[in-house]
């Protein structure tokens, strides 16, 4: 039986090592501009599997119109452009790509956190504009992350790393915000659980590594933003669509906070007039968390075994819907 994939965007040639390596055609969609569910769904009807990449919206709709593919297969972490509770009735798998990118991530939101607390991207747009003329003891002055509290958002793997470079590089204090209890990072972490407004209050750098869901869309917005320290930094390496953009504008133009690091926007992408790229406080990357060779690499090649696995009758390597 012939067995297909359609791969929504290019990705590493692991994974169509793995695909030929099992027999399995695939397409590759290059061209660089996002193909639209409608376009795309009368193409998969030739296809028995879908490889995605990038914001494709697999709603109810793209996937009752799509409902003989046996499998979705993210290769991202992140699936909340999936309906999941849809592929589940349909008995479509959806399988995800955690873990493997944790550590790339994470170095990304402590690079964030960083270039916020010295103003360092600021810093090197002034240099480019012909501004460092003069050494001023008194101007570009930033903050400091020895013995800071740093308050984590949806504490799991990602975080966990995030605050081990914390910790290891300043002695940082861990508290974090989850609906359960993480026992592993509070044995070997010393976290302590807190409420969401708690977090806000005592932390002084607040990261989030939650998912985006109904209840965390816009969850740091004007009222979360008032609640914490004017010195605090915050950083999104998850989604753009938990935190409200203008609501985050005005505190860091109000100095309710004291800045953010932002590799996650909403829109994505951001436009280049974005008046956050001109804050002198704000340190913006192009969604690029997991983006380092070994780790897109792992992405790709679990992305390709979930579609394998599924031909082959087996359970998926990460499964969200099995
Ligand atoms: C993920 O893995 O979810 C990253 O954000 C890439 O989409």
């Amino acid at each position: 039986m012939r067995k297909s994939v359609y791969i929504t965007r290019t990705v590493p040639e692991i994974a169509l090592q793995h695909l030929k390596d099992n027999g399995i055609e695939y397409t590759v969609w290059t061209e660089r501009r996002h193909q639209s569910e409608e376009e795309l769904i009368p193409i998969l009807k030739d296809y028995d599997a879908i490889i995605v990449s990038g914001p494709l919206k697999v709603n109810r709709a793209f996937l009752e119109a799509c409902s003989h593919l046996r499998i979705v297969s993210m290769m991202s972490v992140g699936y909340d452009n999936v309906d999941v509770a849809a592929a589940k009735e349909l008995g479509i798998a959806v399988g995800n790509t955690p873990g493997v990118l944790s550590g790339a991530t994470a170095d990304t939101a402590f690079l964030l956190l960083l270039a916020a607390s010295r103003k360092a991207f600021h810093m090197h747009k002034e240099i480019i504009r012909g501004n460092w003329n003069f050494w001023d003891p008194t101007a570009n002055l930033g903050l400091e992350l020895k013995g800071k509290t740093l308050g984590i958002v949806g504490l799991g793997r990602i975080g966990f790393e995030l605050a081990q470079r914390c910790i290891g590089a300043y002695g940082m204090k861990l508290i974090y915000h989850n609906r359960g209890t993480n026992e592993e990072a509070e044995r070997e972490l010393g976290a302590v659980r807190v409420s969401f407004d708690e977090l806000l209050q005592q932390s002084d750098v607040v990261s989030v590594h939650t998912a985006l869901t109904p209840e965390t869309k816009e969850l740091f917005n004007k009222e979360a933003f008032s609640k914490m320290k004017p010195n605090a930094i915050f950083v999104n390496t998850a989604r753009g669509g938990i935190h409200n953009e203008a609501d985050l504008i005005a505190a860091l133009e109000n100095g309710t906070i004291w800045g953010a690091g932002l590799d996650v926007t909403n829109p994505e992408p951001m436009a280049a007039d974005n008046p956050l790229l001109n804050m002198h406080n704000v340190a913006v990357l192009p969604h690029i968390g997991s983006a380092t060779i070994d780790t897109r690499n792992a992405m790709a090649a679990i992305a390709a075994k979930n579609v394998i696995r599924t031909f082959e009758g087996k359970a998926l390597e990460h499964a969200v819907v099995e």
